[in-house]
């Protein structure tokens, strides 16, 4: 509506009596329930929408064309042809007669595996991972709110599955926008990384009763939850998605206890490396041989569990806006970082060389700061500035702004979850383009730093 360029700004001449009229009642503690129960009930009606009967999510279908052009890069025609002649393939189902064929993502993957097993060496049918080396664990991480960390991570892990990877997602944000993405369902803190991080310190603890006996003291019992958590395991905590080669640690509000007992555990046992805590339980449960990378999203803070998924990351992925107040409060994340973790190292390091023990030092393979929702044409002059202070810390790829993100509702999460054919073509391979690059520049950082290691330990091999 065109303005009457004479008429006042909107906040002038404002009637009190109106807006008097207009207000309800003060709120008291209770409204907050009411307004929780509110949102609560909208959601279950937006969840229940699309949802298979057992109120689960659902993964599109994947057409001929998006297969051959996105996940298997083979020409259709040879496509067609290898299916006709291999009728124990998944053949694909189609609408009408003549129609494209679809197919699932498992049967994508088994289509894969086939084009691996038969095809040419060079072509790149399955995705290189060194044998022998750990999954690699991705944290994503800013202490600023709504730069993009749980959108990045989530098309990062939709991409590397759909590249062939097995990909574990870990939720540490109690806010479980990541677990509604991935349609996880979590009761309670039991079904969250909160046991993995229990346990760890039960076992603590019960090394040192052990010590205690053998020094002739009684040892201090386990309280309940932390008996309980000695019980359990990854694969407790681990539940499957609708992708098939995604699956979920999810979280949920009570996971946010977590940063009031963790400090309280941490001053009662002053040993207990708490930064370890979620590695060790991974590694100890075959968790990293499992899945080949594993993508952490973190709370928009520098808490106890922020600090468990950067500790346990081996690359650290740092979204920010090319903004002002991003660029500035993304500086001051690093700071945060340095004085965090420097002050970990010291505390350790005292104790290490009064016992003449190799000190701790933390080690990131590689961390990359990430321009999300770019903007070229408002955006260059300062996403260049920062290019030019960052240097190789700023990854090369902007993510640019894509209006799919932001439609992105309850069913279908993100460009990787929609059908094509609901957008025009070209905003759809704009879209595409922009997630598929993120992707490309991450992988880049993943089989290089996979490819030192290996040549590392080829390296160690030779020399013994
Ligand atoms: N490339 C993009 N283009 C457009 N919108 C985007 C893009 N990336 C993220 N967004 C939107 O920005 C908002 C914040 O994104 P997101 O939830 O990923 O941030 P976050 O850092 O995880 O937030 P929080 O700190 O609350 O966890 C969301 O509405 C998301 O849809
Ligand atoms: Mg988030």
């Amino acid at each position: 509506m065109a303005q009457d360029p004479s008429a006042l700004p909107p906040y002038f001449n404002i009637d009190t009596d109106a807006a008097q009229a207009e207000l309800e009642a003060p709120t008291s503690t209770a409204g907050f329930a009411r307004i929780a129960e509110a949102c609560a009930r909208g959601r279950a009606d937006l969840a229940s929408r699309g949802l298979d009967a057992e109120g689960r999510k659902q993964l599109r279908l994947f057409s001929t064309w998006e297969i051959t052009r996105y996940l298997i890069p083979v020409a259709q025609a040879h496509f067609r042809r290898v299916l006709r002649a291999n009728p124990e393939l998944p053949q694909g189902v189609s609408d009408t007669e003549a129609g494209a064929k679809w197919f699932s993502l498992d049967e994508v993957l088994r289509l894969r595996a086939f084009f691996g097993a038969q095809g040419a060496r060079s072509k790149n049918y399955l995705p290189y991972r060194p044998k022998g080396l750990p999954a690699k664990l991705v944290a994503v991480a800013n202490f600023k709110g709504g730069v993009g960390k749980t959108s990045t991570a989530a098309h990062l892990a939709m991409s590397a599955a759909l590249d062939g990877y097995r990909v574990l997602v870990i939720d540490l944000d109690s806010q479980g926008s990541m677990t509604s993405i991935f349609g996880g369902q979590v009761a309670d803190e039991w079904k969250t990384a909160f046991p993995l991080l229990a346990r760890h310190y039960g076992e603590h603890l019960r090394a040192e009763n052990q010590r205690r006996l053998d020094r002739g003291e009684a040892p201090q019992p386990l309280d309940e939850t932390l008996a309980a958590a000695m019980e359990m395991t990854a694969q407790d905590v681990i539940q499957p998605t609708h992708w098939p080669n995604i699956d979920l640690i999810g979280a949920q509000l009570n996971l946010y206890w977590a940063e009031f007992q963790v400090p309280v555990w941490r001053m009662a046992a002053r040993g207990w490396k708490l930064w370890d805590a979620l590695t060790d339980r991974l590694e100890a449960d075959g968790v990293l041989d499992a899945y080949d990378v594993i993508f952490i999203d973190t709370p928009p803070a520098l808490g106890y569990l922020t600090i468990n998924g950067l500790a346990a990351a081996d690359i650290l992925l740092v979204p920010l806006g090319a903004s002002f107040l991003e660029f500035d409060s993304t500086g001051r994340f690093f700071d945060m970082l340095h004085s965090t973790f420097a002050s970990i190292e010291e505390g350790e390091n005292m104790a290490a060389r009064a016992l003449g023990r190799p000190g701790l030092a933390f080690e990131w393979d590689a961390v990359r700061a990430v321009i999300t929702r770019y903007d070229g044409a408002q955006q260059g002059e300062l996403a260049a500035l920062m290019q030019a202070y960052l240097g190789r810390t700023l990854s090369p790829h902007r993510q640019d702004f894509t209006a799919l993100i932001g439609q992105a509702g309850e069913q279908v999460s993100g460009i990787y979850e929609a059908d094509y054919r609901d957008f025009n073509r070209e905003t759809y391979a704009r879209g595409r383009e922009t997630f598929d690059a993120t992707y490309a520049a991450f992988k880049r950082l993943l089989l290089g730093i996979w490819r030192r290691e290996e040549l590392a330990a080829a390296e160690t091999e030779l020399a013994s």
